[in-house]
């Protein structure tokens, strides 16, 4: 059962679990179907399925909604998720516009959807510039 937890936060705002996983589909769909992204796919396992459900829940609770991410994976941050992965400017980058393009064509409301582009670009490209 889901904890009680503040109402109207950004999860709320942006339309809960749909929006989500409306987001985080386009999100992934980019990935698998635009060339931009292939440096970014390729980093990636042949099914992206798995990736689809953590990345959804990973951000439903960043946006402040349920904490089911962190309760499944204990222990789990940004830094270790990505210990083992390469990631490079043009990496970092193309994850951070194919999250904006996937925010621009979902049905968030375009300002609030534009402040989540501008933090998830920023935490990608800073991730991505630790190297
Ligand atoms: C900086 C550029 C980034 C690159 C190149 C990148 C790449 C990857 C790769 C290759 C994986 C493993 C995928 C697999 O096993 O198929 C992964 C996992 C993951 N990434 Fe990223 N990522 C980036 C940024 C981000 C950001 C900004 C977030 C969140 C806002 C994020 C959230 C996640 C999550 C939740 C997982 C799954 C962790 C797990 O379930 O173990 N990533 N990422």
């Amino acid at each position: 059962m889901e904890q009680s937890r503040p109402a109207n936060t950004p999860y709320d705002l942006v339309g809960g679990m749909p929006a989500v996983r409306q987001i985080v589909d386009r999100f992934y769909d980019l990935l698998e179907q635009n060339p931009d992204y292939a440096a970014l796919r390729a980093l990636h396992a042949l099914d992206l399925a798995p990736m689809r459900g953590s990345l959804s829940g990973f951000l439903a609770a960043w946006l402040g909604g349920p904490r089911d991410w962190f309760s499944e994976n204990p222990g789990k941050c940004m830094m270790s998720a990505h210990r083992n992965v390469t990631m490079s400017a043009e990496t970092g980058s193309q994850w951070a516009k194919a999250m904006a393009c996937a925010i621009a064509d979902s049905t968030i409301e375009p300002e609030l959807g534009a402040k989540m582009s501008g933090a998830l670009g920023d935490l990608a490209r800073s991730m991505a510039g630790r190297t």
